[in-house]
């Protein structure tokens, strides 16, 4: 397997993340039958986690991508640019906001201010990672996969400037 030197060690093993999208899946499944949701990729550190999800989650649904930018290594630069990129018309929609983690809380808190003035039927968050003690503004996500410690982490979508998210496990960054 390959681990580069940047990795201390592995958090999250292949195995535990596919248990991971199957548990939220199964989840997603009951709260979303008959409802067509609207799976939204926050691109591009979610896109390893939301491939894995959507494809446990068994009943009608479409998808579509948005970006945010807040990060330069890995200390916050404090601003968050949400960009919708070419999102349609989502009015009346059940909205499900797929994203690598919740770390300051800002940029979930600004992905639902955007999405919330296009008038959605509902808007729920899930994030494969939470780090509680890290939180800057009120929000807690309605799903998630795993809460970690104060941990700058890698791998399975998750960069460092730009590099790692091809890891096919989630590790601890290595200054
Ligand atoms: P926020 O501080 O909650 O707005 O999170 C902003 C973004 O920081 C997340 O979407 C991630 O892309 C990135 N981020 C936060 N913690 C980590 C980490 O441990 N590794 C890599 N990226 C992270
Ligand atoms: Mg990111």
């Amino acid at each position: 397997m390959y681990v580069p030197k940047e990795v201390e060690k592995i958090l999250f093993t292949r195995e535990q993340l596919d248990e991971c999208a199957a548990r939220l899946g199964k989840q997603l499944t009951c709260d979303y039958m008959g409802k067509n949701p609207l799976f939204l990729c926050v691109l591009r550190g979610a896109v390893a986690f939301f491939a894995d999800l959507i494809r446990e989650v068994e009943c009608p649904l479409s998808i579509d991508f948005i970006r945010t930018q807040s990060y330069a290594g890995t200390e916050s630069t404090g601003r968050v640019e949400v960009d919708l990129m070419k999102i349609g018309d989502i009015s009346g929609r059940d909205v499900v906001i797929v994203e690598d983690i919740c770390d300051s809380g800002r940029s979930l808190v600004e992905i639902n201010k955007a999405l919330g003035a296009l008038n959605p039927r509902s808007i729920k968050t899930v994030c494969l990672l939470d780090k509680p003690s890290r939180r800057t503004v009120e929000f807690q996500p309605d799903y998630t996969g795993f809460v970690i410690d104060d941990l700058f982490v890698i791998g399975n979508g998750f960069d460092c400037d730009g590099r790692f998210r091809n890891l096919p496990y989630v590790g601890i960054y290595k200054e």
